[in-house]
């Protein structure tokens, strides 16, 4: 157990909380033992991990008294680089919520999850050019990924921050919400994928995360084990029988609510069709 990595069980996921806030979280080598630690755990548990920082940033980088002594050796070895790309392929989702300094392994940190909020206070990039080192624990690939080619590169080599309006614009981040409504959103993500198929959510993170000439015989090879599961028939047939229920004791108003003026109701709309699912999942 790490004092610099708090570990909550929240029932439907772990949240993991960075917490060296007098180092403003910097990522040491205790850091990422404790990260190599939760990921083990979570490789087995399978379960969507929150990762926060406290006092007020999620990470300003790894820690640069440490850093000035790691060597050519410890460089190959990849110290964050390796830990950053295990959280990446963690089974099940990672949700990152930045609050104030993401910067350098800590900005590389969070562009291995899978899901970024942000708070007002966000700083986020990569200074690393500015300190003799090249960003090397994911943002030269992942980054162009995220926000483009051209943002990217402009961040990389010129040691750009962008504040909370500028990473939501860029997609960096999918929200921007105060600190404590930024959790409160990870933690509501999180409970709707634990109400999802755990199988089928898996598949999917396989999915984004192949390289592209794996597509898409990767999705098609996924897809035909689920196309056997008993979880599939049993959602399936759940909902197939809810509808013929419900249709069963209003046809009438299912009939109106289903069609506009002039349509056939041969098929729902697909935003009826979205929010019946929503429904659908709420109730489970
Ligand atoms: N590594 C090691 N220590 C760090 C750190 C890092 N990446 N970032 C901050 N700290 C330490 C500071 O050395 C300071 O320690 P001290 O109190 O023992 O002197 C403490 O955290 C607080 O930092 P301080 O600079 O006083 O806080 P601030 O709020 O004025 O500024 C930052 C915050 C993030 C702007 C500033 O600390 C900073 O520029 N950090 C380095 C960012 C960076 O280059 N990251 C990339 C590394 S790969």
């Amino acid at each position: 157990m790490s004092e610099t990595l708090r570990i909550e069980d929240r029932g439907t996921h772990l949240l993991a909380t960075l917490d060296r806030p007098e180092k403003r979280n910097a990522i040491d080598q205790e850091l990422v033992d404790a990260l190599h630690a939760l990921c083990a755990r979570l490789e087995v548990e399978r379960r969507t991990l929150v990762l926060a920082g406290a006092g007020g940033s999620f990470a300003a980088g790894a820690d640069i008294a440490q850093l000035r002594e790691r060597r050519a050796p410890d460089a190959l070895a990849g110290i964050n680089t390796r830990c950053f790309q295990r959280i990446r392929a963690l089974p099940m989702p990672v949700i990152a919520v930045l609050d104030g300094y993401a910067l350098g392994g800590g900005a590389e940190l969070a562009y291995a999850a899978d899901i970024r909020i942000g708070t007002p206070t966000l700083k986020i990039g990569n200074p690393e050019t500015g300190l003799g080192i090249i960003a090397a624990a994911g943002a030269t690939w992942r980054l162009p990924q995220i926000v483009g080619d051209a943002l990217a590169s402009e961040m990389l080599l010129t040691g750009r921050i962008l504040g909370a309006d500028e990473a939501l614009a860029a997609g960096l981040v999918s929200a921007v919400l105060e600190p404590e409504a930024a959790l409160a959103r990870a933690t509501e993500l999180a409970e709707r994928v634990a109400a999802l198929d755990p199988a089928a959510t898996q598949a999917t993170k396989r999915a984004l995360l192949a390289p592209a000439h794996e597509h898409p015989r990767i999705e098609l090879s996924e897809q035909a084990v689920l196309f056997e599961s008993d979880e599939k028939m049993r959602r399936m047939t759940d909902f197939l029988e809810r509808r013929g229920r419900s249709s069963g004791n209003r046809p009438a108003e299912r009939g109106s609510a289903d069609t506009s003026p002039g349509e056939t109701n041969s098929a729902p709309s697909s935003a009826a069709a979205t929010s019946r699912a929503d429904t659908d999942q709420e109730q489970r």
